[in-house]
């Protein structure tokens, strides 16, 4: 998938030259600040953060790279065993794989929005397709609703995949596929589903265009697609106030 701006080289960007101009600073004008690593680490993440703003990243950004060279200082002096770290990054990793690239992290669809979702099947058995399963929850309570149906999901993090496949094993109307989205062809599909980020929404609308047939329905959780009228919007009575907003995005049948 294609991204503006690659958010890993951009951070790595703002805390490089961070460290750079902190030293700079420091060697200069503050040399008392040499025996003092946590106030080095202090003036590392306040250079970091400026460099973050000029780069315009986002603002969430901000208190991220202004606390992480300062935390990463008093870790160290925990004296936490090195394997700890390894098996953290490993096990975040498998869970959230790419979201660096993707820029769609892991939350899952609450039961409520599921069955406001299953509301929006056609009373005939159809074929319906979750982008980015995650551990399969929802399309098991849609297969469990609905056996007239056939259900896939695509899920590239190992973790989830490997929850999903594995407790979707059972139910013989859910299919869960490894790999990428958006290698997967729409075309064969009544109800196309997406909760993912505002971040591909522009990118899924071209794919769905591209693939879905006419009447296919793409109904995106939470993520409206810019610039686009939904056919409607349907409002689920849960606490987040989900939204969930249906196109139809297939060629019109006149
Ligand atoms: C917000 S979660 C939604 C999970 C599930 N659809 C649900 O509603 O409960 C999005 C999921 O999409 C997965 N994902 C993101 N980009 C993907 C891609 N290109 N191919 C496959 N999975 C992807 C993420 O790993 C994450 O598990």
């Amino acid at each position: 998938m294609k991204q503006a701006e690659p958010p890993l080289r951009h951070a790595l960007v703002a805390q490089t030259l961070g460290a750079v101009l902190a030293a700079g600073m420091i060697l200069v004008f503050f040399p008392t600040l040499l025996a003092q690593p946590l106030a080095m680490a202090g003036v590392q993440g306040l250079c970091a953060a400026l460099i973050s703003h000029l780069q315009r990243g986002p603002l969430w950004w901000l208190p991220i790279h202004l606390g992480f060279m300062p935390l990463a200082v008093v870790m160290q002096g925990l004296r936490i065993p090195s394997w700890i770290w390894l098996a953290g990054f490993t096990l975040l990793l498998l869970i959230f794989w790419r979201t660096d690239r993707s820029r769609v992290p892991l939350y899952l669809t609450n039961a409520l929005a599921g069955e406001a979702l299953a509301g929006l099947l056609p009373v005939e058995p159809v074929a319906m397709v979750d982008l980015g399963c995650g551990d399969g929850g929802l399309l098991r309570r849609l297969a469990r609703l609905r056996p007239d149906c056939r259900f896939v999901g695509y899920e590239h993090a190992p973790l989830p995949w490997a929850w999903a496949w594995l407790s979707c094993r059972s139910l013989p109307n859910v299919q869960i596929r490894f790999g990428d989205f958006w290698a997967c062809p729409l075309g064969g599909y009544a109800l196309v589903y997406a909760f993912l980020s505002p971040s591909p929404m522009r990118e899924l609308w071209a794919k769905a265009k591209a693939e879905m047939k006419a009447n296919a329905l793409l109904v995106s959780n939470s993520f409206a697609v810019p610039d686009v009228q939904p056919l409607s919007t349907i409002q689920v009575a849960d606490r987040r106030h989900t939204r969930l907003y249906c196109y139809r995005p297939g060629p019109s049948r006149s």
